[in-house]
């Protein structure tokens, strides 16, 4: 044991290693504003998400360290915050976005946009600042699922005209569904899709956000490529239902990020419509579409899966009054997801810092 200083404070942080970054947390300078008096420590832990999954773990270990080194009965006082780093490469395009992360699958109907938009709120919920850019140019699901139908507003910066995302919900929302009618079909060439993403990714004020979700269209397409090739992006969800058909599609995405000329990072699978869970019978777990297939996917790719998404009855009445919102069958699950994600960005960025 030694006496309350400065020194001594910071020496026994340093024995507490952050298990992701493997590194501890005085040199990973995640301890600011500390301040010692004779009846209290206090200091910030600075995160690297808000959405960190070991928040509580590591305040908890702060205190031990503190207590068993430097003073049992030192009330210590920890204001966990966070600050999210920026993507290397992001200085250009997007740049007051810290990462940029597509949301992908093979098949249609898996979830994806459901799957997007929830982890958009979990983030939110968690104190991120999140956008969520709805790519399928062709079937635009996000104005319905936010029962926006409003075109946005124009905003002048720095002498150009920007689109203004709309705000819903805490989130930043732009989708070209908000600019046709509703049911209205969309029929573009290969050429105009990809401007037209170009110009959601160039010609908005997207501002100042933590993690910007990109809800892809099904399958490998224009918009798959010219969205690797214009938006920094961080890396790539891949969404899939359990069963063996969705499985071979998803594997198709996967390949096509993983091409030499995209090389984009896969960050992991996500599960939707893993099982189901009757109101009556919390307990149960019924595999409607199989069991296993998401876990079968993220081993065949050393990939880390990252939620298993129960089925909810009320998500399809929700999206049918456009008011998504996280239900209690749910909202653990995209709890998990969003933490497990921020989790990957981190260590994948800390790791290309050359740490
Ligand atoms: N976990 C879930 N439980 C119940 N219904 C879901 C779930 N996820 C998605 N759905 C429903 O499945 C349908 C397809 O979802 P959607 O997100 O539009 O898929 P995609 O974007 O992959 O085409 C929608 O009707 C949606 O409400
Ligand atoms: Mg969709």
């Amino acid at each position: 044991m030694s006496s309350l200083t400065r020194e001594s404070v910071l020496a026994a942080l340093a024995h507490v290693e952050d298990p992701d970054l493997k590194k501890d947390l005085v040199t990973l300078g995640m301890i600011e504003k500390l301040e010692i008096s004779e009846n209290e420590v206090a200091f910030d832990l600075v995160l690297t998400t808000p959405a960190c999954p070991m928040k509580d773990m590591l305040v908890q270990a702060c205190k031990n360290a503190i207590r068993v080194m430097v003073d049992p009965n030192i009330p210590v006082r920890i204001h966990a915050t966070s600050r999210v780093q920026q993507q290397k490469g992001n200085d250009g395009i997007l740049k007051g976005v810290k990462h940029v992360v597509a949301v992908g699958s093979g098949k249609g109907g898996v979830g994806k946009s459901t799957v997007s938009a929830s982890l958009a709120l979990s983030l939110a919920q968690m104190g991120a600042k999140v956008g969520l850019l709805d790519a399928d140019i062709y079937g635009p699901s996000i104005p319905t699922l936010f029962g926006v139908h409003e075109a946005p507003e124009m905003r002048e910066v720095n002498g150009k005209n920007l689109m203004v995302p709309i705000q819903r919900q805490g989130i930043s929302l732009l989708s070209i569904g908000f600019m046709t009618a509703p049911g209205q079909a969309v029929v573009w060439r290969g050429p105009m899709v990809a401007s037209a993403l170009k110009q959601f990714i160039q010609d908005v004020d997207w501002g100042e956000l933590d993690y910007l979700i990109v809800d892809l269209p099904p399958g490998t397409g224009d918009v798959q490529l010219s969205l690797a090739q214009t938006a920094p992006l961080s890396g790539v969800v891949i969404v899939t239902t359990p069963q063996e058909m969705a499985l071979a599609d998803a594997r198709r995405a996967i390949d096509m990020f993983r091409l030499p000329a995209l090389e984009k990072p896969i960050l992991g699978v996500i599960e939707n419509m893993s099982y189901f869970t009757p109101d009556d019978a919390p307990d149960k777990r019924y595999c409607i579409f199989g069991q296993g297939g998401g876990q079968k996917l993220a081993q065949e790719y050393g990939l880390p899966l990252l939620s298993e998404i129960p089925m909810d009855p009320m998500v399809m009445q929700q999206a049918d009054e456009g008011a998504l919102l996280l239900n209690s069958a749910t909202s653990e699950a995209y709890q998990k997801a969003a933490q497990e994600l921020a989790r990957q960005l981190s260590i994948r960025q800390f790791a290309a810092q050359g740490n």
